[in-house]
Formats: structure tokens, sequence, C-alpha cells
């Protein structure tokens, strides 16, 4: 089965999204443990794409000395690919960028309307300023759009998908509102079965040669085959949670088949497809 690595490098973030399942703090994954991920799981397991997200990624204090790692693996054939909410994209971000040359950068944009923008976010960090990054980033990266769909954004997805058709963006990656962290206390936000068939009838109707749409609806999960390392350098089966120290599997020391091990047990009393719903109680 293959090993889909997550390297989450912080959980600070200069957002309060509303939906965010990362418990807010000022951690930092000390790079002596990247490198041992990827020596003991990445490399180890053949993996040949590894995402990184946070918190916010390009907050991590040693953004530069991990460009100059990743550029060494990037070179053993391993795709990178950040996730950002898009807002310190500074000159320095861009020129590690340059170095590590990832394959793509996925900016998370939850609403092309200001006020509603603003109040996910809970910043008041201008939309304009995201577009602004989003083109940036686009003269130099392959750039993906994120949105995780709630039920007052549902109005969005139509006019999130004309924006990427029309800004020569080719990756649009929807998701469903997990119930983790705060996006726990906005349950009720989470769409309805009904509403994600709308969703999917929306997707439907774009021509694919356009742009590639992926609707994660949560009802495919990834639980056996991702492995999230965070910040203090454990391993979660799901980046929804990496707050929640009683559900990991095991750090850069074990092995693939023993945290498969741990997965088993957890899953025996599982009764839903989002498995984060049965094991997050609160
Ligand atoms: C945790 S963030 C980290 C990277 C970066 N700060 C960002 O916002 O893109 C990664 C992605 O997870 C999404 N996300 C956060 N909490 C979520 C939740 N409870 N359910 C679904 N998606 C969530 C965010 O919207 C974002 O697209
Ligand atoms: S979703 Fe991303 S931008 Fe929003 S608070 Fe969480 S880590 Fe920060
Ligand atoms: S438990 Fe599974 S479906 Fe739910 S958020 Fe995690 S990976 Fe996705």
């Amino acid at each position: 089965m293959e090993v889909k690595p997550i390297i989450l490098l912080n959980n600070s973030c200069n957002f309060r999204c509303c939906h965010c399942y990362v418990r807010n703090a000022t951690d930092e994954t000390p790079i002596d443990t990247i490198i041992k991920f990827f020596d003991n799981i990445i490399l180890a397991n053949n993996a040949d794409f590894v995402r990184f997200a946070g918190g916010e990624p390009f907050l991590y204090s040693h953004f530069h000395e991990l460009a100059l790692f990743l550029c060494k693996m990037r070179d053993k054939g391993i795709d990178l690919n950040f996730t950002t909410n898009g807002s310190c994209i500074t000159d320095s971000i861009m020129n590690d960028l340059q170095i590590i040359q990832p394959n793509m950068v996925k900016v998370s944009l939850l609403s092309l309307r200001e006020n509603k923008y603003n109040e996910i976010i809970g910043s008041n960090h201008k939309l304009s300023d995201t577009i602004m990054a989003i083109e940036q980033l686009m003269k130099s990266f392959t750039v993906g759009i994120n949105m995780t769909i709630m039920k007052d954004t549902i109005c969005d997805v139509e006019p999130l998908i004309q924006f990427c058709l029309s800004n020569g963006i080719k990756d649009l990656f929807f998701s469903q509102l997990t119930p983790a962290g705060r996006g726990f206390v906005i349950e009720n936000k989470k769409l309805s079965k009904e509403e994600i068939d709308y969703v999917h009838t929306i997707i439907d109707s774009v021509d694919k040669n356009k742009i590639n749409i992926t609707y994660d609806d949560g009802c495919h999960c990834g639980f056996y085959e991702d492995f999230v390392l965070n910040w203090d350098g454990d391993i979660f089966p799901c980046s929804a949670l990496v707050s929640y120290p009683e559900y990991k599997i095991g750090d850069c020391d074990s092995t693939v088949d023993e945290m498969r091990k741990k997965i088993n047990e957890l899953c025996k009393t599982k009764s839903k497809v989002c498995f984060v719903e049965d094991f997050v109680k609160y």
C-alpha cells in the first residue's frame, strides 16, 4: 500500500480560521526531525510525493535551511507540494521556493466575497492581497487552489471555478469540513448529503479538459495511506487529528507496519467513513 507523507512545519499561524483543525500555538518541527522522517519513512518506503502544510508553512523560521535540504530531495525525484494561506509570500520565501522548485503551491481561498473571506479567516488580511500573491506565485510555479466548502460558502463554489478558469489555474481542490479543532464548534456548517450532491453536479458540469477539480467530500478516507508528521515529531493517520496526542500512531523511529497495526487497533470501533467523527470525542 502506498505511503503518502505529510509534514506539518508548525502550528503557528497569522490567521484564525473558523474551521481550522490545528490548535494554534508556537511550535515548529525541528529540521533534524524532518530529515529523520525523510530517511526512515519517506525514502525507506519509496514515497515520491510529500505535502507540506502547518499552521502556516511560510512562517517557518528555518525555511531557508529547509529549502537547501529539500532541493536535494527533489533531485532524488521526490515531488514537493506546499499548502499556504497566501499571506506570507515574501521575497525571501519566493527565493527559497526557487531553490525547492515545488511541483505545486496550493493557496487556500475560502471565499471570493471580501467580508465572508475575512469572517472565515478571522483576520483583516485583504482578499485582494491573497489574489495578488496567487498571481505572483503563478509567474514561477504551478498554483492550485484549496477551498473547504461550508454551508455559507456553497455560493462561492461556482465563482471560484470561474476565477480559476479565467486566471489559467488548472487545479482546484474542494474539501468537506472535518469536525475537529475549531471545525468541531461549527459542525453545523458541514454540508448535508443533498448539498454535497449539489456540489458534485456543479463540478460535473465543468469541462474537464480545462481544469482538474478534486472534491474530497469526506466519503473516501486516506486513513491507511497518510502519515502526518507534526511539530512534536509524532505521526498521525489524518491531518485533522494532529492536535489530539491520543491518536498518535508512532514517530520517526516507528516502521510503517507498526503504525498500520496501531491504525487497525484504532479502527476497531469505527462506524463512519470519516473516522475523525468517531475518534474525536470532545
Ligand atoms: C490546516 S491548513 C494549513 C496550511 C495553510 N495554513 C492553509 O490554510 O492553507 C491546510 C488546509 O486545511 C484546511 N482545513 C483546516 N481545517 C479544516 C477542517 N476542519 N476541515 C476541512 N479542512 C480544513 C484549510 O482550509 C487549508 O486548506
Ligand atoms: S486553516 Fe491554515 S490559515 Fe487558517 S488558521 Fe488554520 S493553519 Fe492558519
Ligand atoms: S478521518 Fe479520513 S475522511 Fe476524515 S478527515 Fe481524516 S482522512 Fe479525511
